[in-house]
């Protein structure tokens, strides 16, 4: 995770640049007008500073998962709170635990442990169960 801490904003933007090239749909979702200056995606600072957030989010997360369930909790039920009425599934949930968990497979190369993806879907799995379910 050292590696990953280095550049937060680096790699919480280029995380949600991802998903969006492999789900082209989900650029919709976000409201990126804030800032009014940039051509590309690539340098939208509104995507940069929603990224920022989303990424300490996934750090705090995966801490507080390890060591202290009733703050886990309390971050998940924020999180699902956040998320209200923006359409955001359960089964999102884990499309971006996928989408997160090749990034770190490109940036940690060989240093990702064997262990990472079960521990990754295992999380992603319980955060999705607080999400609601998609209508058919
Ligand atoms: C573990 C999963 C997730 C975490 C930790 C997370 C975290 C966050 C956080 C912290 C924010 C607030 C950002 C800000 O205020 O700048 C946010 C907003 C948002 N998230 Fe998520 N998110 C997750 C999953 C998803 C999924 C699956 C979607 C669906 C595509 C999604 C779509 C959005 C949207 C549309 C916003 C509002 C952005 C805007 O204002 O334009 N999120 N998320």
């Amino acid at each position: 995770m050292a590696l990953i801490r280095k550049d937060l904003d680096v790699h919480g933007r280029n995380m949600l640049l991802l998903l969006f090239h492999k789900h082209p749909h989900y650029v919709g979702y976000f409201d990126f007008t804030d800032d009014t200056a940039a051509q590309t995606l690539v340098d939208n600072k509104s995507l940069f500073g929603q990224a920022i957030h989303v990424i300490k989010t996934f750090g705090s997360l995966i801490e507080y998962g390890l060591k202290d369930p009733a703050l886990f909790d309390e971050t998940l039920k924020k999180i699902t709170r956040l998320h209200e009425g923006r359409n955001v599934f359960g089964s999102d949930v884990l499309i971006i635990g996928d989408v997160l968990l090749s990034y770190l497979g490109q940036v940690l190369g060989t240093q990702a442990s064997d262990l990472l993806p079960a521990a990754f879907r295992k999380l992603f799995a319980t955060i999705a169960a607080r999400f609601p379910v998609a209508p058919q």
